[in-house]
């Protein structure tokens, strides 16, 4: 019997682009100069060891990468996505390739750019994201050009994993209720279920933390701190109050963040 005709529930599109919703990195890389330059990225996937990502073949993190093979691969958790964006439309290339003319600004201190801290690595060059729960430490081992000549493919073998403490479970294991990525899904940016803000749109001067939901798993740092405490039985006004808004480290005193500088909480 011939199969049936099927619904016409669907049309067909022509999307610019198709990012379905993979995590959000930072990629470090060296510079000629010996300073890091940082870029956003999400085309990313991982087997076994081995990374395999999606760089422009115009952007300065490719051509760091085809001088000097290293890189660090941070995965900033939900309330870092104001730091990603304020990234967002910057390059390190001082020459600012002609496909970007207009949109993209040059900023050779990215890290500066979106307020973060660089922390050294322990076996390659270029430093990691401190305020990033996971971060990878990784060799390029091969980078084949793309199809369109616009993309190329790095794979890197991961040399060294450094996970948060509250994010470990096991021993050698991450905990997928104590950590949560950033997902990319069409240029809007989403913790796990939960819509942070759209690609280009109005970013926060800072992170709403007095938000707690004490319902849902720990979705950050700031929240897995408030969630540690009332599985304690704490007194939550007490704590959070000493808990970084930006960075989720946990400051000394009336300060700013020892950590990453921002003044304290209101
Ligand atoms: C959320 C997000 C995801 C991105 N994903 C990628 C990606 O997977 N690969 C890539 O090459 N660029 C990606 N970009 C764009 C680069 O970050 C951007 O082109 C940047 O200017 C590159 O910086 P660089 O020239 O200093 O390397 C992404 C940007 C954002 C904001």
């Amino acid at each position: 019997m011939a199969p049936a005709e099927p619904a016409r529930t669907h049309r067909v599109v022509r999307p610019p682009i198709l990012y379905a919703g993979t995590p959000v990195i930072l990629l470090s890389s060296l510079n000629g100069d010996g300073t890091p330059n940082l870029a956003p990225a999400s085309s990313y996937w991982a087997l076994g060891q081995m990374l395999a990502l999606g760089l422009e073949s115009d952007g300065q993190t490719l051509a760091n990468l085809q001088e000097r093979p290293q890189l660090t691969v941070s995965f900033p958790s939900p309330p870092l996505w104001p730091a990603v964006e304020r990234i967002a439309d910057l390059t390190g290339r001082a020459d600012i390739p002609a496909a970007k003319a207009g949109r993209y600004t040059h900023h050779a201190d990215k890290f500066a750019a979106a307020g973060l801290t660089p922390q050294a690595s322990d076996l390659v060059a270029p430093p990691r994201v401190a305020e990033c729960l996971l971060q990878l430490e990784a060799e390029v081992r091969r980078i084949t050009p793309g199809v369109t000549g616009e993309y190329a493919i790095a794979e890197a073998e991961v040399v060294r994993v450094h996970a948060d403490r509250r994010i470990v479970a096991d021993g050698d294991h991450i905990d997928p209720l104590a950590w949560q990525p950033i997902v990319y899904s069409f240029r809007h940016y989403f913790g796990i279920g939960e819509p942070l803000g759209a690609r280009g749109g109005a970013v926060p001067e800072r992170v709403d933390a007095t938000r707690v939901d004490a319902d849902r798993e720990p979705a950050s740092t700031f929240d897995l701190v408030a969630w540690e405490l009332e599985e304690a039985g704490g007194d939550s006004a007490c704590w959070l109050a000493s808990v970084c808004p930006e960075c989720g480290a946990m400051r000394e005193g009336d300060g700013p963040c020892q950590r990453c500088q921002a003044d304290p909480p209101a």
